[in-house]
């Protein structure tokens, strides 16, 4: 079996939210995640909207990409990976956190009371600097354990190389390892989602995670402590 990862298109959209949708039933923390910020009925009606919905986002967004990994056999997008490009410093108003403008009320609040501290650290660790926000990696349950995951990682830590920018990521916790072992570091700064918000027995923290270019001979830390001086 040959994979391959190709820029998604317009008419990927359905399958790619389908292999999202399905990808996390498997991962507690990323069934609880979806649950979140999809609190409604994922039916037809619902993935069409959503369809419609972000290729709207797609008109309008300078920075955001979707890449399907295609098993080349058969045709069929098996995994998916969605993350911003920051090639460019960013303005203050260009990094405003949007929140979750689909839902309202106790669902919306729910749903930023999880998102909102990630923003933060994004915002504290990275400010305007370039870099990129990988957001989701996400594999067909019935091909999952095939590398299609791992070829979206390497797809993703070989473009940080050519950027030459860090390659930043929220990680479930159950997927740590698999990072670990392809290069990401896992950094100091925390997010820890409380107990009461998620609606679980416990707080779950959240590992961030970082691969430097290897080509920039810096530490994450090295590189944070750089860009703050340039920045002063
Ligand atoms: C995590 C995920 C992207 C991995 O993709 P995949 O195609 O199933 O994984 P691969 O076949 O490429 O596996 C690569 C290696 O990682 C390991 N691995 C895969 N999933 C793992 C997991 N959840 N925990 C620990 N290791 C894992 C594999 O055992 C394999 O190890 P090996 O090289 O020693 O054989 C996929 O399983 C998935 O979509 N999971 C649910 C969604 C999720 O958790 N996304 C990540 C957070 S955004």
């Amino acid at each position: 079996m040959v994979q391959v990862v190709l820029p998604a298109l317009i008419t990927d959209i359905r399958r790619i939210y389908d292999v999202y949708f399905s990808a996390f039933e498997n991962d507690s923390m990323g069934r609880l995640m979806v649950k979140i910020l999809f609190p409604m009925e994922i039916d037809d009606e619902f993935r069409k909207a959503h369809a419609a919905g972000t290729l709207a986002y797609w008109h309008t967004s300078p920075w955001q990409y979707t890449f399907k990994c295609v098993d080349t056999d058969t045709g069929d997008i098996i995994g998916m990976c969605l993350g911003d490009i920051y090639l460019q410093e960013r303005t203050v108003e260009e990094r405003m956190n949007h929140g979750v403008p689909w839902l309202t009320g106790a669902e919306r609040e729910r749903a930023e009371a999880i998102l909102d501290p990630l923003w933060e650290v994004r915002e504290k660790l990275f400010g305007g600097r370039p870099y990129i926000y990988c957001h989701v990696i996400g594999v067909d349950p019935q091909h999952q354990g095939r590398k299609a995951g791992a070829l979206l990682v390497q797809w993703g830590i070989e473009l940080g190389a050519k950027a030459n920018l860090p390659v930043y990521f929220e990680s479930s916790p159950s997927t740590v390892k698999l990072y670990k072992r392809m290069g990401f570091e896992q950094i100091e700064e925390k997010v820890v989602h409380k107990a009461a918000v998620l609606g679980t027995e416990a707080d779950i923290e959240v590992p961030l995670m970082v691969k430097m270019p290897a080509g920039m001979g810096m530490s994450f830390a090295e590189w944070r402590r750089a860009s703050l001086d340039k920045s002063n």
